[in-house]
């Protein structure tokens, strides 16, 4: 199950810059088509992400940050890609996703105790 969900979130992260510079070159029916898919990504990283939680006899603050920073994660995607799309400002959201991002690649890696090394 950690397989797939690093899975997940490594298709996501490619699909959201495949849509980000699809956006940025105009191609927006490409653009919508790539976020489409993006969007069941979303799915499958929530839906392994809930999955390896079952597994958790007991869910502490920090599994609760490591999901809290993984649905920010997703929610800063949402918010670039819409916001590129109509020309505003998205730097305070680029700010959020590395912060974000670094949060559940630290907690995901480094704190809690699962890992695909020692499955
Ligand atoms: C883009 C968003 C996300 C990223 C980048 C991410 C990243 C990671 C990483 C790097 C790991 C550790 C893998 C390993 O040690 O082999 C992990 C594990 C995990 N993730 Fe996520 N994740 C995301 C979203 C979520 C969400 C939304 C949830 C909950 C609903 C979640 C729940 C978990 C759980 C429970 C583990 C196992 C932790 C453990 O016991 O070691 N993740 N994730």
């Amino acid at each position: 199950m950690i397989h797939a969900h690093i899975t997940a979130w490594l298709v996501a992260l490619i699909l959201f810059f495949v849509a980000l510079s699809l956006n940025k070159s105009g191609k927006e029916k490409g653009a919508k088509i790539v976020q489409m898919v993006l969007r069941v990504f979303y799915l499958l990283i929530i839906a392994t992400g809930v999955m390896l939680l079952t597994r958790v006899a007991h869910i502490d603050w920090k599994y609760t940050l490591k999901a809290v920073a993984g649905l920010w994660v997703i929610g800063t995607f949402e918010m670039i890609l819409s916001r590129v799309k109509n020309n505003r400002r998205t730097s305070v959201f680029w700010i959020q996703f590395v912060v974000a991002f670094a949060l559940a690649l630290y907690l995901g890696f480094a704190v809690l105790p699962m890992s695909f090394l020692h499955p």
